[in-house]
């Protein structure tokens, strides 16, 4: 390496920041564990950067290849087209709801991207850097597919679950291969899968080691966060595999090469290339060149995810990177751990989860509260728990009670005594000089927790900006002095006045949406200085973050400030109760739905079908067999004939109730002898979510009794 690798810490001064999100997967919308672990800290981070005047590309995109795609496709019956445009736009407009401020939101389906991922695999392949094997993987024979891991269910080897996926069993947490399965089956047609050799191609990982060792072990021992470092550090010493970078899917970019029809790439390989690829598409359209921003050493790249991504972007995209050439490597990749909901893991499939859109149904206008409550509390070292209470104490005790009360009377009090014109302070007591250099050191600390990617720490030393100023009110009381000591409220309310303009300022990455409030409030607007390192104008026009330690008097007097608005509103005990009912429901929900679904019966065909003779009938009588907790004995009307059938439906219906329910029956089945009474034929039911059978009910009047059923 050229350069060596310590020299690459976080003290090395920049000149621009590419700072990357996770390509959210669009295979459903996103909640807030999406926010917390990686989008809010990103945001925070680029707006705090872009305040401080640097340069910075923010990049995301929707990442829409991949199994998790093809999944969801077939699961809902739809191609995978339709089901990346319908998340992409649904991720996207979350996004920019909650103030997301990507420099370019792209996706992994555009052409720029195609063409970026596909010519890298090419210069791998063509520098040799891969290694081509050929493997038995489970193919279906009757889709003509090979199946990827989520495809093959059946037995688990460990713990005997019957239907485990391909790649992990849910009831046991092992992670599995699909060929460890007993009894496997594709969950495309129930075909019991063979062995077929296949082609793929393999980034040797072991050849990086030695790169990966100097680069991480030692170069970033100290600057990345204790999880990160010791994730990277315990799949580099347990011994570093080739990783295939191919599949055989028919979703997603084609593998560029001859001899590799109906191969993609491996969605790992191409998504993180979308970062790069989502800057070119901003590059092109602002008129920039994108080179810079990933082949620039002075140039910090840092990489936002949460924990489950961090083997893919500290070792498997460097690698790749390293192997192209010309790239930098990122600067720091702040992972953070999970966050989970009232006390469960977060997840899609079973509901539980505070979705961004609904969020927003509920609570309109409150995006700052969700960004604050999730930074306040974000999983940086740990798993955390969202919980509604803690939502609600956050936006009482703190933003309501801590920052929305001292804006509210600094500009109440303000317009009530000097008609909102910032007064001329007197002399300053000690009290008040102690105040504003308190004030000046505010920047210092925030920005240090920041460049630690201490989030939380950040936050809370904001609200302590909001304290300083609420504590300062409360101990000069201007209301009081006002009548005996006109002079000395002049001076309170200019030192408030100046503490009210720093939140405006410093908050705006934490709380966007209520710092453009405020800076309405008090009329000012703050605009980024050009050179982050260089003096900021003395002018209120560009009251950036350095301003606020910098500059003499951040609102002059003599400035108009406007009338005072409600920053926060109180959130009820009502309210959380609503949100508390709604994921009991959820959870309740769960529990029935939780008998695992029968996988699809072995296909048949139509002519098996025509075999059963189902008519509609009409229930004429209905009794209880004698001891027999279970059955009824039914005589059903056929249209064809009157006859009896035992029916195990004792425990879903009363017989009194039944009589005269018209029904599926299946007329042709053999007669069976049930406890001594001949059954003839079968109603057919189905099975509600709690476990109780229902009628398949022909309720339409107009087929008469005998009409077939096909
Ligand atoms: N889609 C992945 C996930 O949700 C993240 C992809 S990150 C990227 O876990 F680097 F690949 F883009
Ligand atoms: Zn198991």
């Amino acid at each position: 390496m050229a350069d060596s690798p310590s020299s690459e810490t976080t003290d090395k001064k920049a000149d621009r920041y590419t700072i990357t999100a996770a390509l959210p997967y669009t295979n459903g919308p996103i909640h807030i564990g999406h926010l917390a672990g990686v989008y809010v800290p990103a945001d925070i981070y680029a707006r705090y950067l872009r305040l401080k005047g640097y340069d910075v590309a923010f990049v995301c995109g929707s990442d829409e290849h991949g199994v998790a795609i093809s999944m969801k496709a077939k699961k809902e019956g739809v191609s995978p087209k339709e089901v990346i445009d319908k998340y992409h736009g649904i991720i996207k407009k979350s996004f920019a709801e909650f103030g997301i401020t990507f420099d370019n939101y792209s996706r992994t389906s555009a052409p720029i991207h195609h063409k970026t991922a596909s010519d890298f695999f090419k210069k791998l392949y063509d520098q040799g850097d891969f290694v081509e094997e050929t493997t038995a993987q489970l193919y279906d024979q009757k889709a003509h597919q090979f199946l990827a891991d989520r495809f093959v269910i059946g037995t688990c080897p460990k713990c005997g679950h019957e239907e485990a996926y391909g790649d992990q069993c849910e009831n046991c947490g092992s992670t599995l291969n699909a060929t460890d399965l007993i009894n496997p089956r594709s969950t495309l047609t129930g075909a019991i899968p063979v062995m077929k050799e296949t082609k793929h191609w393999f980034l040797p990982l072991d050849r990086y080691e030695d790169f990966l060792r100097e680069w991480i072990l030692v170069g970033h021992k100290n600057d990345w966060k204790p999880n990160v470092y010791g994730q990277c550090k315990s799949w580099i010493d347990g011994g570093l595999e080739a990783r295939a970078v191919t599949r055989d899917l028919d979703w997603g970019i084609p593998v560029p090469v001859a001899g590799a029809e109906g191969k993609v790439l491996y969605v790992w390989f191409d998504a993180p290339i979308g970062y790069i690829s989502s800057t070119k598409e901003w590059a092109e359209r602002e008129g920039k060149d994108w080179e810079p921003y990933w082949k620039d050493k002075r140039t910090k790249l840092v990489h936002f995810i949460g924990k489950d991504n961090i083997v893919f972007h500290c070792i498997i995209f460097p690698a790749i990177l390293k192997a192209h050439g010309d790239y930098i490597l990122p600067d720091n990749v702040p992972a953070n751990e999970f966050l989970n909901l009232e006390g469960n893991k977060l997840s899609t499939s079973k509901n539980w989860a505070v979705w961004l859109h609904e969020y927003l149904e509920d609570f309109p206008d409150m995006q700052d509260v969700l960004r604050y409550t999730l930074t306040a509390n974000a999983p940086e070292t740990k798993d955390n728990d969202f919980t509604w209470k803690d939502f609600q104490a956050r936006n009482n005790n703190e933003l309501v009670a801590i920052f929305g009360n001292f804006i509210n009377r600094v500009v109440v009090l303000t317009n009530k005594y000097y008609n909102g014109v910032v007064p001329a302070p007197a002399t300053f007591s000690q009290l008040d000089t102690d105040t504003l250099a308190e004030l000046r050191k505010i920047p210092a600390t925030i920005s240090s927790a920041l460049e630690r990617y201490r989030f939380r720490e950040a936050s809370q030393e904001l609200m302590n900006l909001a304290r300083l100023g609420n504590k300062y009110l409360a101990d000069e009381e201007p209301w009081k002095a006002i009548k005996e000591d006109e002079s000395r409220v002049r001076t309170i309310m200019f030192v408030a006045l100046q503490i009210a303009t720093g939140l405006a300022i410093l908050s705006e990455p934490f709380l966007p949406f209520t710092s453009d409030r405020l800076k309405k409030m008090l009329m000012v607007t703050s605009t980024t200085p050009s050179d982050p390192n260089g003096t900021p104008d003395t002018t209120e026009a560009s009251l950036g973050w350095n301003a606020v330690s910098t500059i003499e008097t951040l609102l002059p007097s003599g400035h108009q400030i406007g009338q005072a608005a409600l920053l926060f509103s109180k959130v009820e005990d009502d309210t959380i109760q609503r949100q508390l009912d709604k994921l009991e429901a959820t959870k309740k929900d769960n529990e029935s739905a939780n008998r695992t679904l029968m996988p699809q019966k072995e296909t048949i065909t139509f002519e098996d079908f025509a075999k059963l003779d189902i008519r509609v009938g009409t229930i004429l009588a209905a009794e209880k067999m004698a001891k027999a907790k279970k059955l009824l004995i039914l005589k059903v009307d056929t249209g064809l004939d009157t006859r009896t059938i035992v029916s195990g439906i004792a425990e879903s219906y009363a017989p009194e109730n039944i009589i005269g329910k018209r029904v599926a029956v299946l007329i042709n089945l053999a007669p069976r002898d049930l406890r001594g009474v001949a059954s003839e034929g079968m109603i057919l039911m189905a099975e509600s979510a709690d476990g109780k059978l229902v009628f398949v009910n022909p309720d339409e009047d107009n087929v008469g009794n005998g009409g077939v059923i096909n």
